[in-house]
């Protein structure tokens, strides 16, 4: 073997075992630099084959080629190693098991008072109404001016308002009402008004939404609570087109059988004014203590538009007549599920809540 057949063979040797172990892609490229590349150790062995002697260099010659493509082949086949094997990592790694049971969502339900709104709506949607929502936090105005009661009118106690405070007074330690008699809507009532302004009679809408009183807090009173209002105007309807309509939503409500009955009211926006009352849904009629030993429970108040009602919603009395009805959701939730404390019903405790996850 001639010295550089031995220096070929080493050459050989060095690069394979090197190869054997490169790491990564860079150390392949480094090697195949001080290898083949212009200055590398084999270029450098294949410039020296001009001067082997003739009858050598046909074998030289072979062995010089025969190395540098094993050494090629090498490192082709590392770098093509190195890459599956990043690739398997890559998969390793990001890998889904297609059969792992998902985990389950965790879908929320509607607030029972809000499904019994959903109820009202489908029920009215059923008669013809259309819903026609008002704004929460309302004036003086619409509250109470429009609806015919008066600023010193006592009347006025009967809704005991929560004030939106006058900007900067309270930062100043001296709360006062806002001078433009921002407040908190104490019912949906004001929303007969802005629906008389916004449509044409006929109108037939309900008006679901939170009302606020200035109430203290007890088992069946909140600061905050719900209310449906429904306001029908047109050219010539009476107090027995109420009377059919409030009967027919208590039996879509409570079933065929329910008893219903209407007793004189007073409300300052409706003349006459009217309760309207169900057969007690706790003992069903001889008296017990849900029904204040009456048999009767009182769902809602009504009557007929106040003429200055109509005025203030933009419509000549002289033409158009329409009744009014306003009923609280809160009580009629606590009575469907038996719940005998409004609080439960208001606090946030899913324990409780999940109970009524039925229907929607
Ligand atoms: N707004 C009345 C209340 O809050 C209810 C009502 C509405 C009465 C419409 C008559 C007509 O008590």
């Amino acid at each position: 073997m001639t010295t550089l057949d031995q220096r070929l063979d080493n050459e050989r040797t060095n690069a394979l075992n090197f190869l054997s172990t490169a790491a990564d892609a860079d150390a392949v490229e480094a090697l195949r630099v001080a290898v083949l590349g212009r200055n590398g150790s084999l270029t450098a062995l294949l410039r020296e084959l001009p001067s082997v002697p003739a009858d050598e260099r046909p074998a030289a010659g072979r062995l010089a080629n025969e190395v540098r493509g094993e050494v090629e082949g090498a490192i082709q086949a590392r770098l093509d190693e190195l890459h599956s094997a990043a690739m398997e990592d890559l998969l390793a790694a990001d890998a889904l098991d297609m059969t792992d049971p998902g985990r389950p969502v965790r879908i929320g339900h509607l607030h029972p008072i809000m499904t019994v709104e959903r109820d009202f709506r489908e029920i009215f949607h059923s008669f013809g109404f259309e819903v026609f929502e008002g704004p929460e936090i309302e004036t003086e105005w619409w509250n109470f001016e429009a609806l015919n009661i008066a600023p010193d009118h006592p009347s006025r106690d009967l809704w005991d308002t929560l004030y939106v405070a006058e900007p900067g007074s309270v930062e100043a330690g001296e709360p006062r009402p806002a001078e433009d008699g921002t407040i908190l809507r104490t019912h949906t009532s004001p929303a007969q008004i802005r629906a008389m302004q916004a449509l044409t009679p006929p109108i037939r809408v309900i008006t679901p939404g939170r009302c606020y009183r200035n109430d203290a807090v007890d088992a069946s009173h909140n600061f905050e609570f719900f209310q449906v209002e429904g306001l029908v105007v047109d050219r010539d309807t009476s107090l027995a087109d109420l009377k059919g309509m409030l009967e027919e939503f208590a039996r879509a409500l409570y079933g065929e059988g329910t008893r219903t009955r209407f007793r004189p009211g007073y409300y300052p926006f409706t003349e006459p004014s009217v309760a309207f009352d169900i057969g007690c849904l706790v003992c069903g009629g001889p008296g017990c203590p849900a029904c204040g030993r009456s048999g009767w429970m009182t769902i809602l108040g009504a009557g007929m538009v106040h003429p200055v009602v109509l005025r203030a919603g933009g419509l000549d009395p002289d033409e158009f007549q329409g009744y009014a009805f306003g009923m609280g959701l809160d009580r009629i939730t606590l009575l469907r599920h038996g719940i005998p404390d409004l609080r439960l019903l208001m606090g946030a405790d899913l324990r409780f809540l999940e109970q009524f996850n039925g229907g929607r």
